[in-house]
């Protein structure tokens, strides 16, 4: 368990951010039913508290039909893998589904919850299978979640991590491994994850400038590999923005390993109720930017994630334990960040009410009501 702390990263070297490869991701995700851009909000009642001149808030509760971002990096990832599994360069889904018919293709993942609910829809869009591993303390909602979509889940006896270890020795001629991770020999799916969650810089950017306003100049990302901080730092670092990475107290293992020098893995059981940041391992293939990228890791605990979930139901947004854990670290640990009255904000709120027996009992009916 890590201290309720603040780490500032003594390794960062925003210079040297990999560029990743977003060229093509915005068009396909465009193509995808139901694709819309999510909200901005602009959160006046959250920069006052934080002392700082403005935050807007990303609402990712709702993107393609599920309760979280993670469909931009799943549907990306699969498509990519399939593709070259198909009869040729498919233009998009509805070709590659048509190039797949009778291929008899299961799609594995491990996950805490959302990346594997996102790759179950995307075999269910392909007309393929999916097997979908979990730890074995998901609460039901979640794996039930799974299984609606259409997926056979397993429940691992143990963690996220030996999940992921399960999931990879699953591969073989008519089993895709769709992870969110890397390991060794395998890093180009997670590569392609990354690239998919680039949708969300483009399109903040995009709502930013419409609104006449210039890029962040911090951006708050929650890390479970840290794969999607790694997109928000390819992403946002180039328009010199400083890189806030929020972790539970928990599952730090980025802010172990940065403190280590190298990739640290957290061993035993891991049960915070920030569940899809409940990884005790770093994505390999994320590590390289996070040294460069990250300025800040900041530990929360599951009081401070329930206080920005809280937080952000005050200014209308419905935010699951994960989806809060960026925001829990600035309310935590502002001053110790630096924050200033110039800083413009951003935080991803990176699923919506994926508990909601849970979101019902922290966050009180009338913070409900005021959406
Ligand atoms: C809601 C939510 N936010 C953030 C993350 C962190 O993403 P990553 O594992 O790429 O660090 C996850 C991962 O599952 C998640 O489910």
């Amino acid at each position: 368990m890590t201290a309720r702390t603040v780490l500032a990263n003594p390794l960062v070297a925003v210079a040297i951010v990999r560029p990743g490869e977003a060229a093509g991701v915005r068009d396909f995700h465009r193509s995808l039913p139901g694709y819309a851009p999510t909200p901005l909000v602009d959160a006046p009642l959250l920069a006052e508290r934080l002392g700082v001149a403005s935050v807007h808030v990303k609402d990712e509760s709702s993107r393609l039909g599920l309760p979280s971002f993670k469909i931009l990096g799943a549907a990306w990832a699969t498509f990519r893998a399939l593709a070259e599994r198909g009869a040729g360069a498919p233009a998009g889904l509805d070709e590659l589904r048509e190039q797949l018919s009778g291929a008899g293709l299961t799609l594995v993942a491990a996950t805490d919850g959302n990346h594997g609910r996102a790759v179950a829809r995307m075999a269910a869009l392909l007309g393929q299978s999916a097997h979908i591993l979990v730890p074995r303390d998901m609460v039901p909602a979640r794996i039930a979640a799974i299984r609606d979509e259409g997926a056979e889940v397993t429940v691992v006896d143990g963690t996220y991590d030996e999940a992921v270890a399960a999931s990879g020795r699953l591969a073989d001629a008519t089993h895709v491994v769709v992870s969110d991770t890397s390991w060794d020999g395998y890093v180009d799916v997670p590569g392609w994850v990354i690239d998919g969650y680039r949708t969300i810089v483009e399109e903040v950017l995009e709502q930013l400038a419409d609104a006449g306003l210039p890029a962040p100049t911090v951006v708050v990302a929650q890390m479970g590999v840290g794969a999607f901080a790694t997109a928000m730092i390819r992403g946002f670092a180039p328009h010199g923005a400083r890189i806030i990475g929020a972790e539970p107290t928990e599952a730090a293992c980025v802010l172990e390993s940065l403190r280590a020098g190298a990739l640290v893995h957290l061993d035993g059981d891991i049960d915070s109720i920030m569940a899809g940041l409940n990884c005790g391992t770093p994505s390999p293939l994320a590590w390289p930017d996070l040294v460069a990228g990250l300025h800040d890791v900041a530990a929360v605990t599951d009081a401070d994630a329930e206080d920005a979930m809280r937080a952000l139901a005050e200014v209308g947004v419905v935010s699951g334990e994960s989806g809060a854990a960026g925001l829990a670290a600035l309310l935590a640990h502002g001053p110790a960040l630096g924050l200033t009255e110039h800083d413009r904000v951003l935080v991803v709120s990176t699923e919506g009410a994926t508990d909601q027996h849970a979101y019902d009992r922290i966050v009180p009916a009338e913070l409900r009501e005021s959406r």
